[in-house]
């Protein structure tokens, strides 16, 4: 039986002031939070830092995509830096997610590799102009998924849609990651297609990231509580 998945809160705030405030809201509440690419331009390792000092933990989602050597050596940097998740794009190929995997494993760190496969963000027609492989969106979502298990990723980052296909393809061993969740109480924003985290967890995620719904809250850890009490307790 699959476990109560875990909360992973996305700071999406412009610096590191803005994210101490909501880490010191939440740390009661939430261990883990996500530093994505505006946060980490913005403030740099001082953001993880930032979070770590208050106890927490980091996803360090940086959708890293580049040549072998070089994604190499940005994991090796996460890796020091204490992030306890961090995120590559499974397009970069086999060699660039093996060379990933291998910086890892040499720094001694538990850091998991998390792959992204197609940004959801593109719709079948965007997908066509930018990628169009001839597979087709969801196919090619499914094979960068298995490449992604074969080159040792830990686990994948998928839309709430894409969990059942995707754990049917992979397995059940690899983290499914997904965004795209909403409490029945909170507005959708600009997510499209979404799903509550009691759905999101009965369809097989492991961990659920939520954004705005928790950090725009008047009062943030109330509403993580409230998110946290939907979740089944899987013992
Ligand atoms: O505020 P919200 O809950 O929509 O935030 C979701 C987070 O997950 C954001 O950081 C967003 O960039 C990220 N994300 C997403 N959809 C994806 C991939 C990442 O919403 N397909």
């Amino acid at each position: 039986m699959r476990k109560t998945p875990g909360l992973i809160v996305a700071l999406d705030v412009k610096d590191l002031v803005a994210a101490t405030k909501l880490v010191e809201q939440l740390r009661s509440a939430v261990t883990l939070f996500k530093v994505g690419v505006q946060l980490f331009t913005a403030e740099g390792p001082r953001a993880v830092e930032a979070v770590q000092k208050r106890g927490g933990q980091v996803f360090l989602d940086l959708k890293l995509h580049d040549i072998p050597n070089t994604v190499a050596a940005a994991v090796r940097e996460a890796a020091k830096m204490g992030a306890v998740m961090c995120t590559l794009h499974a397009s970069g190929g086999r060699q660039m997610l093996q060379a990933a995997k291998e910086a890892v494993t040499q720094s001694g760190s538990s850091m998991r590799l998390l792959a992204v496969t197609i940004l959801t963000s593109l719709d079948p027609h965007g997908y066509e102009e930018a990628i169009g492989s001839g597979l087709g969106l969801q196919a090619h979502v499914i094979r960068l998924a298995s490449l992604a298990r074969e080159a040792g990723m830990d686990g994948i980052v998928a839309s709430t849609h894409e969990i059942a296909p995707l754990r049917a393809a992979v397995g059940p061993s690899m983290l499914i990651v997904t965004p795209g969740v909403r409490p029945e109480w909170a507005p959708a924003d600009d997510q499209l297609r979404v799903m509550t985290p009691r759905e999101a967890a009965a369809a097989g995620a492991d961990y659920i990231v939520i954004g705005r719904p928790i950090t725009t809250a008047a009062d943030p850890a109330a509403a993580a509580r409230r998110v946290l009490a939907e979740l089944p307790v899987v013992a």
